[in-house]
């Protein structure tokens, strides 16, 4: 309700003649932005064309890991680094806040993207090239892309995201050859990934493959943001020498101590919140859902880490 009403027969007036001006000009403005809209399909880099389908956080989030698993062949800062095959389907994964994996593409060879979000919803922004859309959660957002100039471009999210939006940047390289791997740094990359390692009944895991699965989990699973393998203290205890160590802990409040074994490993993955290593009270892990196997190889990577 307005305070104060409005004059009797307001309704039956007639609109005075600048503001229908107003009205035409907003109308053609309204039709010109319509018809750019479809215009920048065709000429922009904006609306690019590209199939959804609908999926879960968790079916993309395994596609993805045993996707990167498939084509890894390094590590960049702690974010895996993959080199698929021309014409082959790449996924990309946003997560707070981060984009897995870097990539390195061919100049002028295609690849089907396949990018979705884990968490929340995330925008990717390929820079230079000003290129630009959403990535929501369960959604699978499959697009053709053919990158046509050699360089580093980066991915910036560009919707807010939380406390880490800022950091939120991912990679990809386009070569033309081997050798150009050296200008990014990247001259250190195998040129093909590592053969899987499979389980089969016959064939249980030597421990050797163990510790090499478990380095993948620690990179796929994101522990490497919080915790470091060489001593050095980041937002949680470091894992060298951790296993067999002796904590002090604080369960629901009371202090006390336990052995680092493979029991407590498993129960602060799944529940890291019930005993927390004392200097750490602050630091949220989140529960990371794992299978035994999965725990099994990350335990086996954490054995490996002797002081
Ligand atoms: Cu992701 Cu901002």
């Amino acid at each position: 309700m307005s305070l104060l009403s409005p004059k009797e027969g307001w309704y039956d007036t007639k609109v005075s003649k600048d503001e229908k001006m107003w009205m035409v000009i907003a109308l053609i403005l309204c039709l010109a932005m319509f018809v750019w809209m479809i215009l920048w399909h065709v000429y922009g880099k904006q609306n690019p064309s590209s199939i959804t389908y609908r999926t879960t956080t968790t079916e993309f989030a395994k596609l993805s890991e045993a996707y990167i698993k498939r084509n890894l062949v390094g590590m960049d800062n702690g974010v895996p680094v993959v080199r698929p095959e021309p014409n082959s389907d790449v996924f990309l994964l946003a997560e707070m806040w981060r984009f897995s994996p870097a990539m390195i593409l061919i100049k002028d060879q295609s690849y089907n993207f396949h990018i979705s979000s884990k968490d929340l919803v995330h925008g990717f922004s390929l820079q230079p090239v000003n290129m630009n859309f959403q990535i929501y959660p369960g959604y699978d957002y499959v697009l053709k892309f053919t990158p046509t100039e050699t360089g580093e471009f980066k991915i910036v999210c560009n919707e807010f995201c939380g406390i880490g939006h800022h950091t939120m940047i991912g990679k990809i390289i386009v070569i033309e050859k081997d050798e150009d791997l050296k200008l990014y740094g990247y001259e250190n990359m195998k040129t093909k990934p590592d053969p899987i390692i499979e389980e089969s009944d016959d064939k249980p895991l030597s421990e050797e493959q163990m510790v090499t699965l478990g380095e993948q989990l620690y990179a796929l699973k994101g522990c490497i943001g919080c915790h470091s393998t060489d001593g050095s203290v980041l937002l949680a205890p470091s894992w060298k020498g951790l296993y067999g160590k002796t904590e002090d802990i604080k369960e629901g409040g009371k202090k006390s101590t336990v052995t680092v074994d493979d029991a407590y490993i498993k129960e602060s993955i799944l529940e890291p919140q019930k005993k927390i290593t004392i200097g750490f009270e602050s630091t949220m892990m989140p529960p990371t859902p794992m299978s035994d196997k999965e725990i099994a190889q990350i335990t086996a990577f954490i054995k490996s880490l002797k002081n």
